[in-house]
């Protein structure tokens, strides 16, 4: 029996764009998640998992599971569907109705502004984050937020995963043809982000001081395939690309010398401005939000970069490799790591000294309700099984880490393969295309993971 602190903060996860549906429902405007989630054969979040019908039921779910956090995220273009600033208010009432009962059970939401999801409003006229506007947009929303929900929503994410959200052109509306140019717009977008979200993060300091706020990072923890001193390199190279200079800026608003120096050799530094730096200084977030699937494993690159391919993976002085220690299975094919979690959490504490939640975390597999009506994901067990194992350990040395939400909570549509890859503790029945009723079935981990939260501990 391995028992965490009293007020550990058990919970699970979601996305708005993932779960919700109600596609142009309630006032929403159209985002970029609404433009299709990954090709013709895979489903869409129009219906998701249809939670904007399900809510109610959803909630009672959580707290049948005993979750004391729910990370759960905003749709941007469901508060605010243009460039107006005006909030919809359709939209603030459906999440009023939903905060309200999740508070009523004793939930603690935990919301994230910013998931992938892009409104297209933006997008359509100044090209979204590739423009300063999309700064003082972010910030109207994020002021409509604060000040609805003040008092009732105490801990925020300023945005998720930004290596994925400023890289997909899919979800951001960067829509460059040319590879280099492509990345050079990724690199503006991403200077924005941090912008807003330090100016985020001070506006949260003066509207409600007792809430926090932090960033949500998708860890990248990367092994050199060799013990060469080249291949050694070539993986803090890669940590540096895709992760420190996301959270450098997160916690110190300044590019790590390595990245600032490599965009400038290649062209690709953003545009700045004079007063960015005390922006950037002035504020500092309270805790960071991991998310943690897999390692990744890298070797040194000799040839220049290349562009082109997805670009976080691409760019830098390493090439990403496959590493033969890792199990692979068919939806997780970087392979499972539980260890890598450890390490994660340790390098981000030594560099940031903040205190962790991990706010994803989670095994996909391709699921089909049997005719009991149930799901045996016993491989899903053992996944979360063996990484909060690891997450104890972490504790246990002393590690700040607070919290636990595994990804997802319910099946959601995928970031970008449609519904066969489902993560969920309960099960939706839905196909790729036929949305059915989308009832809700509790899959074995959802019993399993009732007793970890009982028992506070596994
Ligand atoms: C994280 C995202 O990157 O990974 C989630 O924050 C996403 O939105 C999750 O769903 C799993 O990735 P995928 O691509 O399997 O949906």
């Amino acid at each position: 029996m391995t028992s965490f602190p009293d007020n550990f903060l058990w919970g699970a996860s979601t996305s708005a764009f993932q779960i919700e549906g109600g596609y142009m429902e309630g006032g929403k405007g159209l985002a970029t998640t609404d433009m299709g989630t990954g090709g013709p054969d895979v489903a869409d979040n129009k219906v998701a998992s249809d939670h904007f019908h399900h809510w109610k039921e959803d909630v009672d779910l959580m707290a049948e599971l005993g979750m004391k956090v729910y990370r759960m995220g905003f749709s941007w273009s469901r508060i605010m569907p243009d460039t107006t600033g005006i909030p919809n208010a359709e939209g603030l009432e459906f999440y009023d109705q939903l905060i309200n009962y999740l508070l009523e059970k004793g939930i603690q939401p935990f919301v994230t502004l910013y998931h992938f999801e892009c409104p297209m409003a933006p997008v359509e006229e100044f090209g979204g984050w590739a423009s300063r506007k999309m700064i003082d947009l972010y910030l109207k929303y994020a002021e409509i937020c604060f000040k609805h929900f003040k008092g009732r929503i105490k801990m925020w994410a300023t945005v998720n995963e930004q290596l994925i959200a400023t890289s997909s052109g899919r979800l951001n509306g960067n829509t460059e043809k040319d590879p280099k140019q492509y990345a050079k717009v990724l690199y503006q977008m991403s200077y924005h982000v941090s912008l807003a979200e330090h100016k985020a993060i001070s506006l949260l300091r003066e509207i409600d001081s007792e809430a926090t706020i932090g960033p949500v990072c998708a860890i990248q923890v990367i092994y050199p395939r060799t013990c060469k001193p080249e291949d050694i390199l070539a993986a803090e190279y890669a940590e540096e690309m895709m992760q420190y200079y996301l959270l450098d800026m997160s916690v110190y608003g300044k590019y790590p010398p390595y990245f600032e120096s490599y965009l400038k050799k290649h062209g690709l530094y953003p545009h700045t401005e004079e007063d960015d730096a005390v922006c950037l200084q002035d504020s500092k977030p309270d805790f960071i939000g991991i998310n943690y699937y897999f390692s990744g494993c890298v070797e040194a690159r000799e040839d220049g970069p290349e562009y082109g391919i997805f670009p976080p993976w691409a760019i830098g002085d390493y090439k990403m490799c496959e590493n033969p220690h890792v199990l692979k299975t068919e939806w997780m094919a970087n392979g499972i790591d539980p260890k890598g979690l450890m390490a994660g959490l340790r390098k981000t504490y030594h560099r940031y000294r903040l205190p962790m939640i991990i706010c994803e975390n989670g095994m996909a597999y391709s699921e089909t309700l049997g005719e009991d009506h149930k799901i045996h994901d016993t491989y899903r067990i053992d996944y979360l099984t063996q990484h909060i194992l690891q997450v104890k350990e972490a504790v246990d040395e002393g590690y700040p880490v607070f919290g636990y939400c595994p990804w997802s909570f319910i099946d959601v549509v995928s970031s970008h393969q449609g519904f066969s890859k489902r993560y969920g503790l309960i099960y939706i029945d839905r196909t790729e295309k036929d949305v059915k009723e989308c009832k809700r079935y509790k899959k074995d981990s959802f019993y399993w993971y009732q007793n970890v939260i009982k028992n506070n501990g596994l």
